[in-house]
């Protein structure tokens, strides 16, 4: 196979919405950009596709509206979006296995439990006004939150054993995916201050607002198609070799020389580039000390949204079942009603020890628990599996071990010479979200323009 060689200005790596929301920018300051993507399409962790003659979004695929870089996104590419079905009852199973229909945030759990979650909630809500998103590690408080579990620093805060196995639940096997003893409190604290409060990140009304019509990856499809040729796909980098005037990138198919990079990759993925010069210690050590939780996505399609004539919302909780929680996902002007489900962290492990047809069985039964035996039938079946996708390896996104953010987090982003690094994992706010793979995208075009500007002064 003939190799391409181009010369630009920047190199992007990755054209998930990160890399792809940061080439606009440098195109709009004057600058040639070329976009590498490992994979034969666009949008890394945004992914839609059309399973069993039903759109499904196997990858993101909410918005809230405290995600402004995301909505101004979704605007000026000129998308719909739509509001996810929500009238009627939800569900909630409890630790005996009975179904108890609710209506609003709180759980109907007893009620001095309902008292402690208020209390847990503001407390941490507290903690997320006072140390924010964008520099956690910075707080006077940060090593002493970051060395205790969030697991074991509820435990110190409450004895009530089911308020806090339920907060955990919104942390762990809803937000970062990983049980709660494997991250840290300080940890936690970022993944609510991301969404502004502890409060919007629970509230399903806030956090799973809207969705875009035809699905969130038209995001990225569209940010692609506007910057054309500049964008190759099927061209994984194996080799970024540098020096403080420039890059050289090798890809399978296209070698590119320029004078700045912008790694756009989930950071568990960045040392599987061969960096010449190595990186630096500190950047070998925090790659290391950053890992992908691991979420099953599962959708269930069926031939009408039949939950909704039981009065039901199609919205679940329990973390006694697999399936913690599941929304109806029925796409915008759809007959089909379809269900998503999530099987989270140690469970997802328990699923994929089983073959295909026992988990299916079991992921569905829990789906009747919820919703009754009709939605053990769908007539779609499909289970997003990102764990086994190589240019991703996990789901939803990648976060640090206990004392990891506040030992590394202030040098995530520091540029290494002419290399900036841009990624929803390494963002503040909208940390593990489209959101903050955008705002990540054009914090690090910003940094390069102004360094290009730089140096094209102090030659001139
Ligand atoms: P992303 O991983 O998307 O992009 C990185 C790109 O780099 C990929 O395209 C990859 O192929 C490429 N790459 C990797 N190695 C490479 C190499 N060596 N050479 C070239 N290219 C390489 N968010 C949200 O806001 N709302 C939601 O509802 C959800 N829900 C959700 C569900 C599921 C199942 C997942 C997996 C994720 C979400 N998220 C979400 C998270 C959201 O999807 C995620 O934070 C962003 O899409 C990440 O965008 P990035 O561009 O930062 O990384």
């Amino acid at each position: 196979q003939q190799i391409e060689h181009i010369d630009a200005d920047v190199v992007v790596i990755g054209a998930g919405v990160a890399g792809l929301s940061a080439a606009p920018r440098l195109v709009e300051a004057g600058h040639d950009v070329v976009v590498l993507e490992a994979r034969e399409r666009v949008g890394g962790r945004l992914w839609t596709e059309v399973i069993g003659g039903t759109l499904l979004e196997l990858g993101g695929q909410w918005v809230s509206p405290d995600q402004t870089a995301l909505l101004e996104t979704v605007e000026t590419l000129g998308l719909e979006t739509f509001e996810r079905y929500r009238a009627g009852e939800s569900v909630y199973v409890d630790g005996a296995g009975e179904r108890i229909r609710f209506t609003g945030e709180q759980l109907p759990v007893a009620d001095d439990t309902v008292a402690e979650m208020e209390r847990l909630t503001a407390l941490l809500d507290e903690l997320v006004a006072d140390i924010g998103a964008e520099e956690p590690w910075a707080h006077p408080r940060a090593r002493e939150l970051d060395t205790v579990s969030f697991a074991a620093w509820l435990a110190q805060q409450s004895s009530d054993e089911v308020a806090c196995r339920h907060i955990a639940m919104f942390i762990g096997e809803a937000m970062l995916t990983k049980p709660a003893h494997a991250f840290s409190a300080l940890q936690a604290v970022l993944m609510a201050a991301s969404a502004g409060s502890f409060s919007n990140l629970v509230d399903s009304e806030f956090i799973l607002d809207r969705r875009v019509v035809g699905g969130l990856q038209r995001v990225p499809l569209t940010l692609a198609e506007r910057l054309g040729e500049r964008v190759r796909t099927g061209t994984p980098v194996r080799r970024l070799e540098h020096t403080p005037d420039g890059v050289v990138v090798t890809s399978d198919r296209v070698v590119v020389r320029a004078r700045r990079a912008i790694v756009a990759m989930p950071p568990t993925l960045i040392p599987r580039i061969d960096f010449q010069p190595p990186l630096p210690r500190r950047q070998h050590q925090l790659h290391q000390h950053l890992s992908f939780g691991l979420v099953i996505k599962v959708h269930a399609v069926y031939d009408r949204p039949f939950w909704r004539e039981d009065g039901l919302s199609g919205t679940a909780f329990s973390p006694y079942l697999l399936v913690h929680e599941a929304y109806d996902n029925t796409n915008h002007e759809d007959e089909r009603g379809t269900l998503v489900g999530f099987v989270s962290d140690e469970h997802a492990d328990g699923v994929f020890a089983m073959d295909a047809e026992q988990r299916r069985e079991r992921i569905l039964a829990d789906l009747a628990a919820y919703f009754g035996p009709e939605a053990a039938n769908p007539v779609v079946y499909y289970e997003s599996d990102w764990g086994t996708e190589e240019w991703t390896r996990g789901a939803y996104g990648a976060s640090y071990d206990l004392g990891g953010l506040s030992r590394y987090g202030a040098d995530q982003r520091t540029p290494v010479g002419p290399i900036h690094w841009a990624c929803s994992d390494f963002a503040g706010l909208g940390f593990q979200h489209v959101d903050g793979g955008i705002r990540s995208g054009w914090a690090a075009a910003a940094d390069v323009v102004a360094a290009l500007d730089a140096s094209r002064a102090s030659v001139s």
